[in-house]
C-alpha cells in the first residue's frame, strides 16, 4: 500500500488509505513532537477585547498589547470588527475547497513558491527533506483586482467569500498596526508607512487526520517572515507557541482570531517585540483547517529599526535597513527552519 500511496502529491490524497505514515514524513526521534511534554494547560496566551480600541479605554487597550507583543509576541483578539458571518463563510469555503475532487485541487498544483495562486503541500516541498502533513492553498489578496482572476474558481463563491474576507481583515490589520505603532510610542501610522505599499498574502492549510502523529509536524517550528500574522483556525487543536521552553498548546476560541509578531515587526521595533517560534501538531481523529493571514511590505520597501527606537547608549541598531526583497528571497530559498532568517541583516557590531 505505502508505494502506491506515496504517489499521490498532496496529503489529503491518501491520508485515509495509510496505517502507518510513509517514511519521507518520519521525523527523526530528537525531532518528534513530543507530545506528552506539551504545557497544555489552558490559558496560554493573552486574549484582548478590542471592542473600545477607538473608544475612551484606547490608553488601556494599547497597554495591554504593549504587554502582548513585548511577552508573548502572540496574542488572541475578540470584538475584532470581522463579522461572525464572513468567519463562517471563509471557514466552509475553504474546508469546501479541499473536500473537491483531486482533479479540480490538482490544477493549481505547483511547486514554484514565486507563483502567486498555488496549491501545494508540507512546506517548500522541492526544499524539505522531511515533509510535513499539510496541505495548502496559498493566493495573494492585496490589491484584490490585481489577483482575483487567478484564485480558484471553484467552488464558485470561493472569489467572493475570499475577497469579503480579505478585505475585512485588512482593515484588522490596519487598525492593528496604528495600535502596534503607538504601543511602541511611534506616531500611529509610522508601521504603515514604512511598508512601501502593503502586500497581503493568505494560506489554507489543510491538515488531514494522520495515523501517526507522533511521528511527524503538520507544520514544524518556525517563525512567520511577515510584519503581523492573523491566523484564523477552525475549532480543532494544533497550534503550540514556544514560550519560556517549552510548547505551550493554543486552544481555539470561536470568532477570535490569533495575532502573531513576525520578523519584519521584529526589525522595525528594533527587537522591542519579537518574532516567536510556534508550530502545528496533527491528530489522529479530525482534520483540521486554519487560515493566516500574513501581512507584508511590498517587495520595494525597505525594512529597518524605527530610528526613534534606537539609542547609541542603550539600544543601538539591532539591523541594517534593507530592501524587504532579499529578506524575501532567502526565506523561500530553504526548508522551513527555526533559525531565523534574520542573522543576515544584523548591523555590523565593529
Ligand atoms: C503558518 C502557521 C499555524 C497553524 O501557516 O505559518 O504557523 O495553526 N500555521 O496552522
Ligand atoms: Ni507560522
Amino acid at each position: 500500500m505505502a508505494a502506491s500511496a506515496t504517489s499521490k502529491l498532496l496529503v489529503s490524497d491518501f491520508a485515509s488509505s495509510v496505517t502507518h505514515i510513509p517514511l519521507t514524513y518520519v521525523r527523526p526521534i530528537l525531532d518528534r513532537p513530543n507530545l506528552s511534554e506539551v504545557e497544555t494547560s489552558g490559558d496560554s496566551i493573552p486574549l484582548i477585547d478590542l471592542r473600545d480600541l477607538h473608544g475612551p479605554n484606547r490608553a488601556e487597550i494599547i497597554h495591554q498589547l504593549a504587554n502582548a507583543c513585548s511577552t508573548y509576541g502572540f496574542f488572541q483578539i475578540k470584538n475584532h470588527g470581522v463579522p461572525e458571518t464572513t468567519i463562517d463563510k471563509m471557514l466552509n469555503v475553504a474546508r469546501e475547497f479541499f473536500h473537491q475532487p483531486e482533479s479540480e485541487r490538482m490544477k493549481h498544483y505547483s511547486t514554484d513558491s514565486t507563483k502567486k495562486t498555488r496549491v501545494s503541500t508540507s512546506f517548500n516541498v522541492s526544499e524539505d527533506k522531511i515533509l510535513n502533513w499539510r496541505d495548502y492553498l496559498r493566493i495573494h489578496c492585496f490589491p484584490i483586482e490585481d489577483f482575483i482572476n487567478e484564485w480558484p474558481s471553484k467552488p464558485v463563491s470561493f472569489k467572493d467569500i475570499t475577497a469579503e474576507y480579505a478585505t475585512r481583515v485588512r482593515a484588522l490589520v490596519l487598525n492593528l498596526l496604528e495600535a502596534i505603532s503607538e504601543s511602541l510610542g511611534l506616531e500611529k501610522d509610522h508601521i504603515s508607512n514604512r511598508l512601501g505599499t502593503h502586500a497581503q498574502h493568505m494560506a489554507f492549510n489543510y491538515y488531514p487526520p494522520c495515523p501517526e502523529p507522533e511521528l511527524t509536524y503538520g507544520l514544524p517550528g518556525h517563525k512567520d517572515p511577515t510584519v503581523v500574522t492573523v491566523l484564523l483556525q477552525d475549532q480543532v487543536s494544533g497550534l503550540q507557541v514556544f514560550k519560556d521552553d517549552k510548547w505551550v498548546a493554543v486552544y481555539p476560541i470561536p470568532n477570535t482570531f490569533i495575532v502573531n509578531i513576525g520578523d519584519q515587526m521584529q526589525v522595525i521595533s528594533n527587537e522591542k517585540y519579537k518574532s516567536v517560534l510556534h508550530r502545528a501538531v496533527v491528530n489522529t481523529e479530525k482534520e483540521r483547517l486554519s487560515i493566516p493571514t500574513f501581512y507584508f511590505p511590498s517587495t520595494d520597501a525597505v525594512i529597518g529599526p524605527a530610528q526613534e527606537l534606537i539609542n547609541e547608549q542603550d539600544s543601538p541598531a539591532v539591523y541594517k535597513s534593507f530592501p524587504f526583497v532579499e529578506y524575501w528571497d532567502k526565506f523561500w530559498d530553504r526548508s522551513l527552519a527555526t533559525a531565523s532568517c534574520l542573522d543576515a541583516f544584523k548591523a555590523s557590531t565593529t
